[in-house]
């Protein structure tokens, strides 16, 4: 049986393919949805789509490579045209939530490059205030509890609280991103000040980067089983 999750992203996915030229210069993001757009892209490279694509992860890179979609990096080509990325949580001003699969610095970095991110998510992800989704806080290992202390504070400071653990992976292990980082994972279940909190991370030395995404997304492309919305500015 198909999954209705997985049904509308896809249908995401497929939305934001229409969005893809010959010629373009592509982010491609992590995750479950993002993978599915890069399924898609496959089909379209194979069919003779001419793009290049910069991973925004390792897992992505693999998806990629297997598919034969023509790769590079930001240090070949520093400006992208286009990156499709997914979304733990979006509000009505199109900040985001990401970091769930553990990519988010990379797929900031990738974001920062674009001309454009366009999201690519289902239904579930959509909020009227970020915060229901831990957010992941990549940070250097030096120091790690006294910079999750500083989190901690800066998240007093801007109305947020809530536990901040350290990510494991699967075997219990502390999770290493493919940046060589652990994640904090901040559960404060409402972020009523998200700019605020952004600045006060990014004051703190040990984070490397949180997965707040303010100002970078220009279209979020949302899908249910009523069909896709368009929340934003596609063009
Ligand atoms: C990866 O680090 C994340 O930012 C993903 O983009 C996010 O977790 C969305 O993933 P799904 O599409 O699997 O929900």
């Amino acid at each position: 049986m198909i999954d209705p999750a997985d049904a509308a992203k896809r249908l995401a996915a497929a939305r934001a393919l229409e969005l893809v030229h010959s010629g373009m210069r592509l982010g491609l993001g992590t995750g479950s949805t993002a993978a599915h757009f890069v399924a898609l892209l496959g089909e379209r490279v194979a069919q003779g789509l001419k793009i290049v694509g910069v991973p925004t992860s390792e897992q992505t890179r693999a998806q990629a490579e297997r598919l034969n979609i023509p790769l590079s990096t930001l240090d070949e080509i520093p400006e992208l045209d286009l990156t499709i990325d997914g979304a733990d949580e979006f509000d009505p001003s199109l900040r985001l939530i990401k970091g769930g699969g553990a990519a988010l610095l990379r797929e900031k970095i990738v974001a920062a490059a674009s001309l454009r991110m366009v999201v690519v998510t289902d239904r579930s992800k959509q909020v009227a205030t970020l915060g229901r989704y831990p957010l992941p806080v990549e940070v250097d290992r030096f120091g790690l509890e006294s910079t999750r202390r500083h989190v901690l504070r800066v998240a007093d400071e801007t109305g947020c609280s809530g536990a901040v653990s350290v990510r494991l992976d699967e075997k219990g292990h502390v999770l290493v991103t493919d940046g060589g980082h652990p994640i904090l994972d901040c559960a404060f279940g409402s972020i009523p000040d998200p700019e605020a909190l952004a600045r006060g991370l990014n004051a703190i030395p040990g984070v490397v980067e949180h997965g707040l995404f303010i100002g970078l997304a220009k279209a979020i492309i949302v899908a249910d089983a009523d069909g896709v919305e368009v929340i934003g500015d596609l063009a």
